[in-house]
C-alpha cells in the first residue's frame, strides 16, 4: 500500500484521528467475517445530485478515489447495475496492484469477481468487460431477457434467471452466497440501489458527500422503486477537506446484528 501520496483523510466521528493510513481506513470499512454482507457505495451532493454531466466521477475528489478503490480491496464480488456499467465505461474488471498484493497477502483472489443486473442484457459480449475479465462474470437477469443477447452473453459469463420482469435481488444476494461471494461490495447504480433497498437486503452504505450544490435534473443514489424508508445507524464519519466519507448501517443490518442473525 502507498499511504503517502493519498488524499488526507481524517476520522471525525467515533475516535477523531488524524491522516488515516490505508489499513486504519481498511479496518474502518471491513467486513464483518461470520455472514453474507452486502453494502453500497455513492457519492451525492450536499444537494443529493448523484451524477454531473450523466456521470459520478465528476463529483469525486482524491479523497473519494481513494475510497473507492479501499473499498474493493476486501470485496469477494463487486455487484454493479448494467446502467452504471454502460454509463460509466466500466472496462476489463482489475483492481490496482496494491490491491492484488493486499488481496494475495490475505488469502484471496487477486480480483474481487465482478456479477451484474440486467434485464435487456444490453451488455456487449465482445466488451474488456468480458473478455479481459480476470473470472468469468455472473450476470443476473429474467426470463423475459431477450433470447440471442442471452446466448451470446452466455458464451463468456455465467447467466443466472433471477425473476420473470424484475430481479429479485434476495435471489441475487443468495446465489453469490453460494457462490462463497458473501462480502458483496455494490458500486450502484441508482435504479440497483432502489431495488436493493426494495428487497431489504442492503447492510451499509457508505457516502461521500461532495461539497458542492448541483441543482439541475440530476437523479438521487435511490429511484425506481416505489419509496421504503429504511432508517440508518451512523457509524463513522471521515472528513478530507469539505468532503465528508460517511459509513451508514441499514435497518436491516443493525437488527442483525444485534440479534446476532445469520444470512
Ligand atoms: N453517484 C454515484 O455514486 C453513482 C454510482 C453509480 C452510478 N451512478 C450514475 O448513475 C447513472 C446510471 O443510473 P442507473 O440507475 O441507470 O444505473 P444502474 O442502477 O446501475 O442500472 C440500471 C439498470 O440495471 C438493471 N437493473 C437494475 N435493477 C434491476 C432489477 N431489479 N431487475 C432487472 N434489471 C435491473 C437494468 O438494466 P438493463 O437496462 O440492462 O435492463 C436497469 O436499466 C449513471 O449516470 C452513473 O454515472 C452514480
Amino acid at each position: 500500500m502507498s499511504d503517502s501520496a493519498d488524499a488526507v483523510i481524517d476520522r471525525v466521528w467515533p475516535d477523531p484521528a488524524s491522516d488515516l493510513s490505508d489499513t486504519d481506513l481498511l479496518s474502518l470499512v471491513g467486513f464483518p467475517a461470520e455472514r453474507t454482507w452486502l453494502r453500497v457505495n455513492f457519492i451525492a451532493s450536499i444537494d443529493g445530485a448523484a451524477t454531473r454531466d450523466g456521470r459520478s466521477g465528476g463529483l469525486g475528489d482524491e479523497a473519494d478515489h481513494r475510497m473507492f478503490d479501499l473499498l474493493r480491496y476486501e470485496a469477494d464480488v463487486v455487484l454493479v447495475g448494467a446502467g452504471t456499467l454502460r454509463d460509466e465505461g466500466y472496462g476489463g474488471f482489475r483492481v490496482s496492484p496494491e490491491a492484488v498484493a493486499w488481496r494475495t497477502a490475505h488469502g484471496m483472489t487477486e480480483h474481487p469477481a465482478l456479477a451484474m443486473v440486467s434485464r435487456s442484457l444490453a451488455l456487449d459480449p465482445a466488451s474488456p468487460l468480458f473478455t479481459d475479465a480476470p473470472a468469468r462474470p455472473v450476470v443476473y437477469t429474467v426470463a423475459s431477457a431477450p433470447r440471442d443477447r442471452r446466448v451470446a452473453l452466455g458464451r463468456v459469463a455465467d447467466i443466472v434467471e433471477v425473476g420473470e420482469s424484475d430481479a429479485d435481488l434476495r435471489r441475487v444476494r443468495d446465489d453469490l452466497t453460494a457462490r462463497g461471494l458473501r462480502r458483496i461490495h455494490s458500486e450502484g447504480g441508482p435504479h440497483l440501489f432502489g431495488a436493493l433497498l426494495a428487497a431489504r437486503v442492503v447492510d451499509a452504505l457508505h457516502l461521500t458527500l461532495a461539497p458542492t450544490m448541483e441543482s439541475g435534473e440530476a437523479g438521487r443514489i435511490a429511484r425506481g422503486h416505489p419509496a421504503v424508508p429504511v432508517g440508518a445507524h451512523l457509524a463513522s464519519i471521515l472528513r478530507s477537506g469539505d468532503e465528508l466519507l460517511l459509513q451508514y448501517l441499514l435497518q436491516r443490518a443493525s437488527s442483525a446484528r444485534a440479534s446476532s442473525a445469520t444470512s
